[in-house]
Formats: C-alpha cells, sequence, structure tokens
C-alpha cells in the first residue's frame, strides 16, 4: 500500500483560521494589479473559496489541472483523483493577465481553465513537488519580467527554480528546515535563461501545447 503521508504541516486544527490568515497576509503584500494563485486538493477547496469570498477578493478563475498520467487508487470505495483545483483571484476587477502569452502558449488558440499535463517525475524527495512546467505556464501568465513572485508554501522551490528562470524575483516561505535547504541549495544552482525571449517564441512557436508539455514529461 502507498503511504500518503506528506508531514504535520497537513494536519492543521482549524482549517479555516489558517487560511484566512495566510490568505490575508499574503493580499497584505501583493500589487493592487497583481494575482493570487492556489492549488490544493479537494479537502481544502471549499474553505479557500470561502476564504476568498469573506476577504472580498475578485474571484478571476478556477482552472482544473487535469494529470492524464496520475497514479491509480488501490482502494475500491471511490473514483481515482486526477485533478487538482487552482483558485486565480486578485484585490479588484483590474488586474494583470497576459491573455496573449497564454493564447501563444495554447498554439494560438485562447486558453480554457482546463489545463491537461502530465505529473512530471520528482526532482526532490518532497512529496507534493509541483511540475515545473506548471509553475512556468501560471508564472508567464501572471506576471512580467522583474516582478516579485511569492510562494508561502514554498516546498523543496520549484516557483523559486522557474521564477529564476524567467527572470522574476523570488520570495520563498518555508517552515520545514529540510525543504527549505533543499529549496535554497536548488535555487541558487538555477540561472536565469540567458535569451529569455528566444526561449518563448520556441515555446510559442514551434511546438503545439499537447507536444510542448509531452515533451517536458519525458
Ligand atoms: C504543498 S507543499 C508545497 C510544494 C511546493 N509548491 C513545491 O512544488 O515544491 C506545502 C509546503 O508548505 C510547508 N508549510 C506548511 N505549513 C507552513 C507554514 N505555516 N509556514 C510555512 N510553510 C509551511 C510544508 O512544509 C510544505 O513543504
Amino acid at each position: 500500500m502507498a503511504v500518503c503521508d506528506k508531514g504535520e504541516w497537513d494536519q492543521i486544527d482549524d482549517i479555516h483560521e489558517f487560511n484566512r490568515e495566510w490568505v490575508e497576509g499574503c493580499i497584505r503584500v501583493l500589487k493592487d494589479d497583481g494575482t493570487i494563485w492556489i492549488s490544493g486538493t479537494l479537502h481544502n477547496h471549499p474553505s479557500i473559496g470561502v476564504t476568498l469570498k469573506k476577504l472580498n477578493l475578485w474571484i478571476i478563475n478556477d482552472i482544473i489541472w487535469y494529470k492524464p498520467n496520475a497514479s491509480p487508487l488501490l482502494q475500491k470505495n471511490r473514483f481515482a483523483p486526477s485533478t487538482e483545483l487552482i483558485w486565480i483571484a486578485s484585490k479588484s476587477k483590474k488586474y494583470y493577465f497576459n491573455y496573449e502569452m497564454a493564447r501563444c502558449l495554447n498554439n494560438g488558440k485562447q486558453m480554457r481553465n482546463l489545463w491537461e499535463l502530465t505529473a512530471e517525475r520528482h526532482k526532490t524527495t518532497h512529496p507534493t513537488e509541483k511540475p515545473e512546467k506548471l509553475m512556468e505556464r501560471i508564472i508567464l501568465i501572471g506576471s512580467e519580467e522583474g516582478d516579485t513572485v511569492l510562494d508561502p508554501f514554498m516546498g523543496s522551490g520549484t516557483t523559486g527554480v522557474v521564477a529564476k528562470q524567467l527572470n522574476r524575483n523570488f520570495i520563498g516561505i518555508e517552515i520545514d528546515n529540510a525543504y527549505f535547504k533543499i529549496a535554497k541549495n536548488r535555487i541558487e544552482n538555477t540561472q536565469a535563461k540567458s535569451n529569455l525571449t528566444g526561449y518563448l517564441k520556441s515555446l510559442q512557436q514551434t511546438k503545439t501545447q499537447q507536444e510542448f508539455y509531452a515533451e517536458s514529461a519525458k
């Protein structure tokens, strides 16, 4: 049987209070036209939705990230989970959103809120490491070069790695010392892409979305 013990951080007494506190903290430092992207599993979605409403935030989208290669479920009492939900919200209806980037990354077509992205092989021992390609898409659409990206639950630092590659500044917060060290090391060993414009052109012109993400999963 696969053990899925994510650690003590996954056991929280009052999830609503916890979410209110950290989302409020992020909004305090969010630029007026910035966006907050919150991913999670079914257990936390309802509370996040209520938190965003209670804090009077503008809910822009929910993205369903569909993982076609999600692990099968051993139990026979429910469907095998193969999605994660990502909320996007802002302080007001005026926010930065790179529509053209999204369109280009989707082979010239308007991007929808169902993202089919293969889960990547983990690069670290962190149990919930996100694929770099997922973070890349989010950072390219949600920020500009030179902006600052904050990940208050940094884990093994995937957001920081991608932010640095894409010429964004990065602030990461992580409660677990071991994960913090892994993240710091990973980020320090990451180089910003030397020809970001060329890289973006290559993403936009030479591959369809499916080809691009299938390749990254190899
Ligand atoms: C879902 S994981 C993040 C994974 C990360 N995005 C990645 O791709 O590597 C959540 C992380 O938040 C950390 N964490 C939990 N509670 C925290 C808190 N109160 N302050 C800072 N970090 C916390 C955990 O140790 C864990 O590494």
